[in-house]
């Protein structure tokens, strides 16, 4: 059964002449008013091109950043509208507020073929409480309903569940479909070799995944500093690095499982070291060899070469999380390696997502090469361990 069973699409939805809401996922980085990433925002344009070449009234909303209750000039909406303005060359007319007479006015001014967007949702705390009341003022400015958020559609919120089931014309935008389609690859049956590679801080923030994918992976390449823990449970020393200490019996376990099951479980044989985050320059170390005050920040060139040789003959292969500290030069390598290694495979099919290992990806120019770049995080990680998404949910029937 594909994901995409019983959702309507957005190129079916009568819409012209008629007001449609379209959440979009554009909680991107700023630097100060600027939008550092635009890579969410281009990737919500074919749909609202869509819209608007068929008449619509297009009216977006997403989330910004994690305001605390109430209005915050720090999340406003303002740089990505702009930014939407220049990447489509058109007037994007900004409301003051998502609910209330400012947006009515906005909305209703709106002509056909025009886009207005909505001032960030999470400015009212009754949008991550999925609140009944602030769905049904959310759903006075729209007759049909559009979800192209997938990165947030993982979230029971207002925008992304109860308002779409407020319509009766409610569909899948085209990168939900595009979303659903690549990640039904890894979620279903995926063709195999089938290679995971995960990286990031924290076991603990893999935990689901995890469990999910010893139970399909043939290969599963752990790097980034959630390695530390799992090597840490092997009884190396791991100096100053992260280690999750509470974590340490649950990745002694997820050893024992892959063992079982004969999975092949990569750990880095070497790494880049430093004594702080800070560091200007690493020491390359073999695993075994750290002291008490090295920190392990990036995997090593002998990894990277493992890693690569892992991933020779996969046809399907799952990154999400950088293998280092990516953001400093000194340990951006392991993640660079990793992204090259993917992006020259042939005849795989090749999913990236996080937004830190999508960025290296997208900062090496590699983005192109893959098969699939996913705008999800944390969708991408839920939809994988088989959790049904709120938002893609909420769209059927
Ligand atoms: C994301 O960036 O992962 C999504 O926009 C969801 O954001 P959230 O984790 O703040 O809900």
């Amino acid at each position: 059964m594909s994901m995409l069973d019983g959702i309507q699409s957005v190129r079916d939805l009568e819409v012209a002449g008629r007001r449609v809401f379209v959440r979009v996922d554009f909680n991107v980085p700023l630097e100060g008013k600027t939008v550092a990433d635009d890579t969410r925002i281009r990737a919500a344009i074919p749909t609202l091109k869509l819209l608007l070449d068929k008449g619509a009234r297009v009216v977006i909303a997403s989330h910004l950043g994690r305001p605390k209750g109430g209005p915050d000039a720090k999340y406003s909406m303002e740089p990505a509208a702009h930014k939407l303005a220049e990447l489509m060359s058109l007037d994007v007319i900004l409301a003051d507020d998502c609910i209330g007479d400012g947006p009515k006015k906005v909305v209703g001014d709106l002509r056909d073929g025009q886009i207005a967007c909505l001032e960030n949702l999470r400015f009212h705390p009754e949008e991550e409480k999925n609140d009944e009341a602030f769905c049904r003022e959310l759903a006075k400015l729209s007759d049909a309903y559009v979800n192209d958020a997938f990165g947030a559609a993982h979230r029971a919120h207002a925008s992304v569940a109860g308002l779409a089931k407020l319509h009766r014309d409610r569909a899948a935008g085209l990168l939900l479909e595009a979303e659903l389609s690549a990640l039904g690859r890894v979620r279903g049956e995926p063709e195999r070799p089938f290679v995971a590679i995960l990286g990031g801080a924290k076991v603990s923030d893999k935990i689901g995944v995890l469990d999910a994918l010893l139970t399909k992976v043939d290969v599963l390449i752990i790097g980034g500093a959630m390695a530390n823990t799992f090597l840490a449970a092997k009884g190396l020393t791991m100096g100053k690095s992260l280690v999750e200490e509470d974590k340490l019996a649950l990745a002694r376990t997820i050893l024992t499982r892959a063992d079982e099951k004969k999975i092949a479980l990569v750990l880095p044989d070497d790494v880049v070291a430093a004594e702080s985050v800070d560091a200007t320059s690493g020491r390359v170390l073999d695993v075994t060899a750290l002291g008490a005050t090295d920190m392990a920040l990036d995997i090593g060139p002998r990894s990277v070469a493992a890693a690569t040789k892992a991933c020779a003959g996969a046809k399907t292969v799952f990154w999400n999380g950088p293998m280092g500290l990516f953001e400093k030069a000194p340990f951006a390598g392991g993640t660079q390696g990793v992204a090259k290694a993917l992006s020259e495979l042939v005849g795989a099919f090749t999913i990236v997502g996080g937004g830190d290992s999508v960025a290296a990806v997208q900062e090496a120019g590699l983005a192109s090469l893959f098969s699939h770049v996913s705008t999800g995080g944390g969708a991408s990680l839920e939809l994988i361990e088989g959790r049904k998404l709120p938002g893609v949910e909420a769209l059927r029937g």
